[in-house]
């Protein structure tokens, strides 16, 4: 299967080498292209660059945006019409970096970022907000774990993009489980309960039950 993962920095290289070692095929898309044929490189020959954001997801059922929140809505309203029909992973945390890297919410307390999102796609693309409830080194030491997989978490309003999510994670090397709906997804993100945990099926189903 092939999937797009647009920007290829700390998250989206992390989440590029576990899909590819899964065996997924991947359409590669970065500001300046760059990063993204040091990536290439790195996990040939599952990978190609694509043209730019929108060719990324030709042939892609579905597309990881790996980008910072603060871009993208940019980046979304550019692609907006390749992305009906599409399941549309996003792993965006509501952060913003100053210059003295001191790190700061950009939306109000209460507000995730799964919600605004939602707001921002146009009618048909499929959301699911998966891949950013755990840093990029935790992400790629807890992949494959065994005797028991870990889990990654995910929230989703669309069958469709649960289906393809699921498959995703499998295919990184984590056990799915989805928290509920949309409108659970700040508990995903940082400063929530279940944000960079590294737990079994069983735990996480009791935390998501317990909350
Ligand atoms: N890093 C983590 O551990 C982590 C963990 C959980 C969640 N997250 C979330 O993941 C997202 C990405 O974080 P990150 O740490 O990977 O950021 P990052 O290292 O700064 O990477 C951002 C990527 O976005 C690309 N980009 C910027 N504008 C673009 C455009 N118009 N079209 C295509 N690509 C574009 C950049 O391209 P260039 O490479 O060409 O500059 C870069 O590859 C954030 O929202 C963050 O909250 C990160």
């Amino acid at each position: 299967m092939t999937t797009a993962i647009i920007g290829t920095g700390v998250l989206g290289s992390a989440i590029a080498r576990q899909l590819a070692s899964g065996g997924e095929t991947l359409r590669l898309s970065s500001a300046d292209s760059k990063s993204a044929q040091m990536l290439a490189a790195q996990i040939a020959p599952a990978a190609v660059v694509a043209d730019d954001d929108r060719d990324a997801l030709r042939g892609a059922d579905a597309v990881v945006l790996a980008l910072r929140f603060t871009v993208l809505k940019g980046v979304i309203d550019q692609i907006a019409e390749s992305l009906a029909g599409k399941v549309v992973v996003v792993p965006s945390n509501p952060l913003t970096t100053d210059a003295r890297g001191n790190v700061s919410r950009v939306l109000p307390e209460g507000q995730s970022s799964g919600e605004v999102v939602a707001g921002w796609l146009p009618a048909g693309a499929r959301l699911a907000m998966a891949f950013g409830t755990m840093s990029a080194d935790l992400f790629e030491s807890a992949s494959n774990r065994s005797p028991e997989r870990a889990v990654l978490f995910y929230a989703t309003d669309n069958d469709r993009a649960r289906e393809e999510v699921e498959r995703l994670i499998r295919t990184a090397g984590f056990e799915p489980v989805k928290v509920g709906g949309i409108e659970q997804s700040g508990r995903l993100e940082a400063g929530g309960d279940l944000h960079d945990l590294v737990v079994g099926p069983a735990e996480a189903r009791s935390l998501i039950g317990g909350a």
